[in-house]
């Protein structure tokens, strides 16, 4: 294995060994500031973060606000609040010279506000720069710039750096820090599929960093600037001829799953004891996020059920046509009227036999079945909605329009991501919830590293991976 050097990267030098961002409260003060001791970039995910009471205790994010705007005020502020204790504790971990950036979704409701909150508080000098994807965040390098932080876009091709770089942030070229490539079939958490690529059909990464490189040098930054490759990276030893090669430029690597089984990774022990369990296949990529993007997550029962719902799926018109002949007779009360085909009527009839008794229409003109239980959960999960995201399938809520509304049917096919990720990050049984993980997360049960039950400090686990293993 060929020695891996510190690199430049947002302006110190540092090992090219990135912790990926995770929310909710999956990495913290406490993992990122062991991460940046061990000389790598450690990331403080400003995603609804945990903020402690007097006594040390978390605080849970309980909302008070009767209306949807009220409580997301308060998510705001619980936002801010958590990401400012978590980079401070970060700091004090890592020290004054190690570097600490926060993470944020740009859809995430609130993003802008919660980002420029953390850097205007007293927390703001403690932070070196800012990661963010999920989305086309234009305006980050103004607002980095603005604060004198470096930005690091996450992106999953060339093009979309192209455009971001076209319209943004070729005005602030001084405070781009790196680019990360986060491969869109690899990786843990959302992924950036666009519609032209087949989630079924992976493409090697090699040539798409290449590309990213070839952007960024028609845009005239420096090779020094690192890529930082996102999703699939285990064993460095099988990226070694990426290391030091002119084609690629300066690349760094970002580590998002195997830090997750590490002394100080704040995930509850319960989820950690899941992780050397994962075989080959357990990973699922899946359209289900209610942000509309793709992600990858375990097959866990709260996913499969999300499957299963969509599969329980029939179109319907409100008139008669051509094939739908057949009035619906079962799955609502009152007198609705659904023509479906023949078969969908036999399909209907059986899952209200086997208890899916209530029929919920989508925003596709669809109707899936579901039990009546499950039915008043997803309704009353729609209705404590507190706009977490910028824009969500789930509860029809969006954050920059007037009536905060999609103007498009809640989806009951998707599920309330804010509930499920607070839930598992602070106990939850990951099989109810949605269990974020990469692609090689099955390394942890095949690794001789985490032979005998073996959970390594953070420390360890950059020393080995440092190794090539
Ligand atoms: C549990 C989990 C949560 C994640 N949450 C986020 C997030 O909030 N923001 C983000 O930019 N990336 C997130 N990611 C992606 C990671 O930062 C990282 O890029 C990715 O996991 C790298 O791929 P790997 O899983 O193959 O290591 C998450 C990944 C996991 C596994
Ligand atoms: S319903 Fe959607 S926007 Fe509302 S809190 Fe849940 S995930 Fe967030």
């Amino acid at each position: 294995m060929k020695a891996v050097n510190t690199i430049g990267m947002g302006g110190h030098d540092v090992l090219p060994l990135v912790e990926g961002g995770k929310g909710v409260s999956a990495t913290n003060g406490m993992s990122s500031g062991a991460w940046a001791a061990a000389g790598g970039i450690g990331t403080v995910s400003a995603v609804n973060a945990d903020s402690y009471d007097e006594d040390g205790n978390i605080i849970p994010q309980i909302y008070h606000g009767r209306t949807r705007d009220d409580r997301h005020e308060e998510l705001v502020k619980y936002g801010i609040d958590g990401g400012v204790e978590q980079v401070k504790q970060a700091r004090e971990l890592a020290g004054p010279d190690a570097v600490i950036n926060v993470n944020v979704l740009w859809e995430m409701g609130g993003a802008q506000r919660i980002l420029e909150g953390i850097f205007e508080s007293e927390a703001g000098a403690l932070v070196d720069g800012v990661t963010c994807g999920a989305g086309m965040p234009y305006k980050l390098a103004e607002i980095s710039a603005t604060h004198g932080k470096y930005y690091y876009p996450i992106i999953s091709s060339g093009r979309a750096f192209r455009a971001l770089w076209k319209r943004s942030y070729s005005k602030h070229p001084e405070w781009l820090g790196a680019v990360v490539y986060e491969d869109p079939w690899l990786a843990g958490g959302h992924n950036g599929l666009s519609n032209a690529e087949d989630p079924k059909v992976p493409q090697d990464p090699y040539p798409r960093v290449k590309e990213v490189r070839d952007v960024m040098r028609a845009g005239g930054i420096s090779d020094d600037v690192p890529i930082i490759m996102a999703g699939g990276v285990w064993y460095l030893r099988e990226w070694e001829d990426w290391i030091g090669n002119p084609e690629l430029g300066t690349i760094a690597f970002q580590f998002g799953s195997r830090p997750l089984l590490t002394k100080e990774s704040p995930i509850p022990e319960i989820w950690k004891e899941r992780l050397p369990l994962l075989k080959e296949g357990d990973i699922l990529l899946h359209p289900f996020s209610p942000t509309g993007f793709y992600s990858s997550a375990v097959k866990t029962p709260f996913l499969m059920e999300m499957q299963h719902r969509s599969e329980r799926q029939i179109a319907f018109a409100t008139v008669q046509c051509d094939h739908r002949t057949h009035k619906l007779d079962v799955g609502f009360k009152g007198n609705k009227t659904f023509w479906v085909t023949k078969d969908d009527l036999i399909h209907a009839r059986g899952w209200v036999a086997q208890g899916y008794t209530d029929a919920m229409k989508t925003p596709d003109d669809t109707l899936v079945f579901e039990t009546e239980e499950m039915a008043k959960i997803l309704r009353k999960d729609q209705a404590d909605c507190m706009g977490c995201l910028s824009q969500c399938k789930f509860s029809s809520w969006a954050e920059h329009n007037e009536k905060h509304s999609t103007g498009r049917l809640a989806d009951p096919r998707s599920f309330c991501i804010q509930k499920t990720l607070q839930d598992i990050a602070h106990g939850g049984d990951p099989d109810d919830n949605l269990m974020f993980a990469g692609h090689s997360a099955h390394h942890f049960s095949t690794d001789p590293f985490y032979s005998n039950g073996f959970v390594p400090t953070v420390k360890q686990l950059v020393d080995r991976i440092l190794t090539g293993d």
